[in-house]
């Protein structure tokens, strides 16, 4: 891989998995090797994917709207700030993607995963002059931490979107999603203990992108 090559790491875990800090500080070590990043998240990333997730996070709706939304919101990133960034040579460095709507609609809230499929091969189709193929992460960072742990770091944190107020069951289907997902593809996966400490966790986060040799 060269310095002009666009690298897109997608970074995932339940509510409560402390992701943050780590996106963060993964952008200033990219940076610190004179990278472009482009930090950016899910639902959103875009003006219209904002406003679709200020409803997808507030307003009651079935679960197949539910996806439509997440994966409409998702184009919209793809199409106006993803794909050009890619094509720049940035590192995007995105806290959640389509593994997060696996994750969710599909573990969490039951929708059925083949359509979640369907989906994913429409909205994710990019096509070039020669080939087309359907875009993934090239690494996907799971913070895998245990629904209890998660619930006891959220309560009374701030007051709870429409998936934080969901009890802990919910949190266990969303992490089994993960599981099936990470099996499913598993050199695309670094899955991270976080329930580390933090310093342990960064340690680990970046060791799964030198791994890769994209940091020193
Ligand atoms: P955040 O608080 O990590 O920004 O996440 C937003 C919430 O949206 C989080 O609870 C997970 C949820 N979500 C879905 O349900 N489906 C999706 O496809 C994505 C990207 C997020």
């Amino acid at each position: 891989m060269t310095t002009t090559d666009g690298l897109f790491i997608s970074f995932e875990g339940i509510d409560g998995a402390g992701k943050s800090t780590h996106i963060d500080g993964l952008a200033q070590a990219f940076r610190a090797q004179g990278r472009a990043v482009t930090l950016t998240r899910e639902p959103g990333g875009t003006a219209l994917a904002e406003k679709l997730r200020i409803m997808v996070l507030n307003d009651p709706m079935d679960a197949m709207t539910e996806a439509l939304l997440v994966f409409a919101a998702r184009r919209d990133h793809l199409q106006q700030c993803i794909e050009p960034a890619l094509a720049r040579g940035d590192v995007v460095l995105c806290d959640r993607f389509t593994d997060a709507t696996f994750a969710y609609q599909g573990g969490g809230r039951g929708f059925d995963l083949q359509l979640l499929s369907i989906m994913e091969q429409w909205v994710q189709a990019v096509r070039g002059p020669e080939v087309g193929f359907i875009r993934q992460p090239d690494l996907t960072v799971w913070f895998d931490l245990p629904a209890e742990i998660a619930a006891q770091r959220l309560a009374g944190a701030r007051t709870p979107d429409k998936f934080e107020a969901q009890p802990v069951e919910f949190f266990r289907r969303v992490s089994d999603g993960y599981l099936n997902r990470m099996t499913a593809s598993p050199a695309r996966f670094a899955r991270i203990a976080a329930d580390n400490t933090r310093d342990a966790v960064w340690l680990d986060v970046l060791q799964a992108v030198q791994i890769k040799g994209w940091l020193p």
